[in-house]
């Protein structure tokens, strides 16, 4: 997810465009860019924060360009690898928000037709292929280069001479912004907010030609009108979407974030090639390392591999790790950071390294340290995540972990494909949680009151039952423990009473009928119990004093759901109580000290 501006007026382009590209941000912050048009074209980009650049850059003279902010998807953020990119006369510049998935084979081919690539990204092929196809209507050249492109893209065009902005959309958001004798572009409301309230929002497969005072949009050749809307937000709600909280927000992100890390596993033209641990016969063992949410989507990650692969797993936390595990010869390790910057797990993954080991990374942040020092990467597509108490990422860390397990999942092609089905379905039934948030805020209002709360569950969601108790201690400060349930009859059965609430995790698989048992046996010691449990569990509603309803998913992928689920219920608990949501106390979202 990246941030995209256009701006052609009569004013000075430049402050505009930095102005607007440090509102969006919040989309993204690894590199950026500017281009300005006037008689030529001036690009201008690093690898760094808009506010730096805006230091560095001189003074460029123009009444038109483009600007982008990124988030990496392909190519390390660097300055040859920041936007714009340009064609090989430099005429023609544009900047690109989502994923080309065949820019490989078309960069092939325009190599094979002379034309002269600079740096790693799959949008470098948008400019050539607009270079290949202009005579002399900028607009026929974008069109026809769409034609050639699969993915998703939200671009911005702009060409030596030609007092216009080519634009065009599709997977990925773009707004136009109705000045008078001007006119922006962007990838969203913040950052044209303060210049207009007028926008108007360009539907799936438009191309638009804006100049200072005109908009034409035509969608499939034929002119089309679109809505204007007029915006009342402030520029932080807008950075927010509309939702109160950045976490919120993000919540309500997984459906696309799940869509968005699958598609680039599925599309993936090779599995993780060389991957030499998941298929060396010789393993005796594999080993998960991360710390706090990533942990806990690693003790998932466990009992994925574990049951589809059949490989033994150890998950560890990285900061034990580091100072008393010895790490055994013939093993495989996977080092889970969404940040990438997290000291306790860049250190396991140095310990790993000098005794040989190989080591594979799952991050959100390209070009982030882990991914610099890891073997392997694998990245997830959570986009960047504002608010402290991760939600997306681990959702899709559990992605990477499943398609991982797949890739090397030895067995009959009718459980793949139900597996892959079982996949697909996800995004789906996780905006089924979301769309039932009535049940979970009520909940909440009910556990807002407790000081104490107990989560429980078994198997694979026991690593669930603990991420919840994290996801509320961090953001409502109510003192929360994840427990696997089986555990309760040895200690913890002396805290339950009516002063402690227990959440069961009921999951619909072999631990079904023993989870009944240990709820009973929590009722019978006086604690409130909330269950979340599948649709069509008739059982549990006897037994329960509120039940979170999840839709039914296969019990591998249960997790998904219910960690959702969980989320909320911690969202909306500490809205009751009236806590920092996003920036928590005494909290970071990148621990970079031991
Ligand atoms: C989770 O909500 C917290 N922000 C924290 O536990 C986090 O998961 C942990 O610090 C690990 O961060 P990483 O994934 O960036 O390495």
């Amino acid at each position: 997810m990246c941030g995209i501006i256009g701006y052609i007026g009569d004013k000075q382009a430049q402050p505009i465009l930095l102005n607007c590209l440090g509102r969006l941000e919040y989309r993204g912050y690894d590199s950026c860019g500017v281009a300005v048009s006037s008689s030529g074209i001036e690009v201008y980009k690093d690898a760094v924060r808009v506010g730096e650049l805006a230091k560095i850059l001189p003074q460029l003279d123009g009444t038109a360009g483009i600007g982008h902010t990124r988030w990496a998807t392909h190519g390390e953020p660097s300055q040859v690898n920041a936007h714009p990119h340009c064609d090989c006369t430099g005429s023609i510049a544009v900047v690109h928000n989502g994923i080309i998935n065949n820019f490989q084979r078309l960069r092939r081919q325009l190599i094979s037709e002379g034309h002269n690539f600079v740096s790693e990204t799959d949008t470098e092929v948008i400019p050539h292929l607009i270079e290949k196809h202009y005579d002399g209507n900028l607009e026929k050249a974008v069109e026809a280069a769409l034609r050639k492109i699969e993915g998703s893209y939200a671009i911005i065009v702009v060409m030596a001479g030609e007092p216009k902005l080519v634009v065009a959309k599709k997977d990925s958001p773009l707004i136009i912004g109705i000045g008078d004798r001007e006119n922006f572009v962007a990838s969203d409301v913040p950052a044209i907010l303060g210049y207009t309230d007028r926008v108007i929002y360009l539907e799936e497969g438009d191309i638009g030609v804006v100049t200072a005072d005109s908009i034409k949009i035509r969608q499939a050749g034929a002119e089309g009108a679109r809505k204007e809307y007029k915006i009342s937000w402030s520029v932080e709600d807008a950075q927010k979407g509309g939702y109160e909280h950045f976490m919120l927000k993000e919540i309500h992100e997984q459906p696309k974030v799940i869509r968005d890390t699958l598609g680039g596993y599925i599309s993936a033209t090779e599995p993780v090639d060389n991957l030499a641990m998941m298929t060396d016969t010789s393993l005796e063992g594999m080993l998960i390392l991360a710390c706090g949410t990533s942990y806990h989507a690693g003790l998932v990650g466990k009992y994925i591999v574990e049951e589809l692969v059949g490989i033994p797993v150890r998950a560890e936390l990285a900061s034990e790790f580091n100072y008393f595990r010895q790490t055994l010869a013939k093993t495989g390790a996977i080092a889970i950071t969404q940040s990438g910057e997290t000291a306790d797990t860049l250190k396991a993954i140095k310990r790993l390294k000098e005794v040989g080991c190989r080591v594979l990374v799952i991050t959100n942040v390209m070009g982030s340290t882990a991914s610099r020092i890891a073997d392997q990467t694998i990245y997830i597509r959570a986009g960047p995540e504002i608010s402290v108490a991760a939600t997306k990422s681990f959702t899709a860390q559990l992605m990477a972990l499943y398609w991982l397990a797949l890739s090397y999942f030895k067995v009959d092609i009718k459980r793949l494909d139900s597996l892959i089905m079982g996949l697909r379905q996800l995004p789906s039934k996780v905006q089924q949680v979301l769309d039932n948030e009535d049940i979970i805020v009520e909940c909440a209002k009910y556990l807002s009151g407790y000081k104490d709360v107990f989560f429980i569950g078994r198997g694979i969601n026991f690593p669930v039952a603990l991420e919840g108790a994290l996801k509320l201690k961090e953001i409502s400060y109510i003192h929360a423990e994840g427990y696997a349930a089986g555990e309760l009859k040895h200690g913890p059965f002396a805290l339950l009473g009516g002063d402690t609430p227990v959440i069961a995790i009921v999951a619909q698989d072999n631990t079904y009928e023993v989870m009944l048992t240990n709820i009973r046996e929590v009722k019978t010691r006086g604690s409130p119990l909330i269950a979340l449990a599948e649709e069509g569990d008739e059982a549990i509603g006897e037994l329960a004093d509120l039940v979170i309803t999840v839709p039914r998913v296969e019990a591998i992928f249960s997790p998904v759901v219910n960690t959702v689920a969980l989320q909320l219920l911690a969202y909306y608990t500490a809205k009751e109580r009236g806590c920092p949501i996003d920036f928590p106390r005494n909290l970071a979202k990148s621990v970079t000290v031991e």
